[in-house]
């Protein structure tokens, strides 16, 4: 065990973990960040990405010892009141069914909307597929970010 300070959603927070326990052990259980989900554990399916200086990274294979000075947000910390552009495009398109994926999904659209604010319908299409939705909410997923994009 060693001691770690992070920068989480613009806060610091110290916490003692292995060098190897990936971040969204951190976040969830040392935290009690539970917006970011645990799918399947070996970086396939995107349930727990998380922004790591505004980039998404799936936090399962993220280890704590490998943040540093880097800057993590959560979906907790992606906005004030759960109005980022995102959160309300996922609202108006009605995006969410078991929503288990979706803070992923949003974590991950941001991050692509942080680098290309204005995506095109290719664009999106190629940054959202990589985050897997049991089901099946990807034409809202690709309507909202356009939405978002927009506003
Ligand atoms: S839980 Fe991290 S990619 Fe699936
Ligand atoms: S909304 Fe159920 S897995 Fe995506």
């Amino acid at each position: 065990m060693a001691s770690y300070t992070l920068t989480i959603n613009g806060q610091q927070k110290t916490v003692e973990a292995d060098a190897d326990t990936p971040m969204l052990w951190v976040l969830r259980d040392e935290l009690d960040l539970k917006g970011t989900k645990f799918g399947c554990g070996i970086g396939q399916c995107g349930a727990c990405t998380v922004h790591l200086n505004g980039n998404a990274v799936r936090s399962c294979q993220l280890p704590v010892s490998a943040i540093g000075e880097n800057e993590i947000t959560t979906i907790e910390g992606l906005s004030e009141n759960g109005d980022h552009p995102l959160q309300k495009a996922w609202t108006e398109h009605d995006v969410p069914q078991c929503g288990y994926c979706q803070a992923g999904q949003i974590m991950n659209a941001a991050a692509l909307l942080n680098r290309n604010p204005n995506p095109s319908d290719q664009e999106i299409a190629d940054a959202t597929h990589g985050n897997l939705c049991r089901c099946g909410t990807y034409n809202k997923i690709r309507a909202a970010v356009a939405t978002a994009a927009k506003s």
